[in-house]
């Protein structure tokens, strides 16, 4: 049985004036993640946000909160996060020497864990942890921004790691770059869990969110050979 395809919108692209409407608006038109970029200006150059500001919208939104943490050290942070309302919690492999302990912290705090991988960092990296996680996420942009171009070769990384869980039920997300068009590629590489940030803030109208999700859903749901 595939994993559920999951529409993540990223927040990073979002108006940080109004994160909290942006997040109930995101929701509104069919967001099934709301994925959060922590990003400490150490393990990528560039800042968001921290704890509090996921405090502060967890009680907006029902929905997941996939946090992705571009921070290192991670292991001091992961508690924060994970009392200020995180349901799953992503840390990259390249972000310090203890990445198992980190995940066994993660999952001792009842969130799901995720492990994220660079674009430059081989699948191999992840192999002694990949029992332990929840989630794979596969960076098709090198970490920072959003807005980048898609990097294909993450792509074919997608199909290996879907092969190497085959039969387990592990969500492998895909996370930036993402596009309508791309998605189909995704997707059809074993994808199931699509970030979003620009095709889906694209023009800061709320009112276009709806259509900017489904155009992508869409895609990928006819990749997968299912009803758009
Ligand atoms: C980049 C972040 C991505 C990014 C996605 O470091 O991890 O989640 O915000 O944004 P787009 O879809 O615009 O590439
Ligand atoms: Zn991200």
């Amino acid at each position: 049985m595939p994993q559920q395809l999951i529409i993540a919108p990223s927040i990073l692209a979002a108006d940080f004036a109004k994160l909290g409407e942006e997040v109930r608006a995101v929701e509104a038109a069919g967001a099934d993640w709301i994925h959060v970029d922590v990003m400490d200006g150490h393990f990528v150059p560039n800042i968001t946000i921290g704890p509090d500001v996921v405090k502060a919208l967890r009680p907006l939104s029902k929905k997941w909160f996939d946090v992705h943490l571009m921070i290192a050290p991670c292991d001091p942070y992961l508690e924060a996060f994970a009392k200020a309302g995180a349901d799953s919690i992503t840390i990259h492999v390249e972000a310090g020497a203890h990445v198992h302990r980190s995940l066994q912290a993660i999952r001792a705090l009842g969130k799901k864990a995720g492990v994220a991988i660079n674009p430059g960092t081989p699948e191999s990296a992840i192999e002694p942890v990949i029992d332990l996680v929840d989630l794979i996420l596969v960076m098709s942009v090198n970490p920072g921004f959003g807005g980048q171009s898609f990097i294909r070769s993450a792509a074919e990384k997608v199909s290996r790691l879907r092969a190497r869980t085959q039969g387990r039920a592990i969500d492998i997300e895909v996370d930036g770059g993402i596009t309508a068009d791309n998605a189909v590629m995704v997707a059809r590489a074993g994808a199931n869990v699509l970030v979003a940030g620009s095709a889906v803030f694209k023009g800061g109208d709320p009112n276009e969110y709806r259509a900017n999700i489904s155009a992508i859903r869409n895609a990928a749901a006819l990749a997968r050979g299912e009803a758009a």
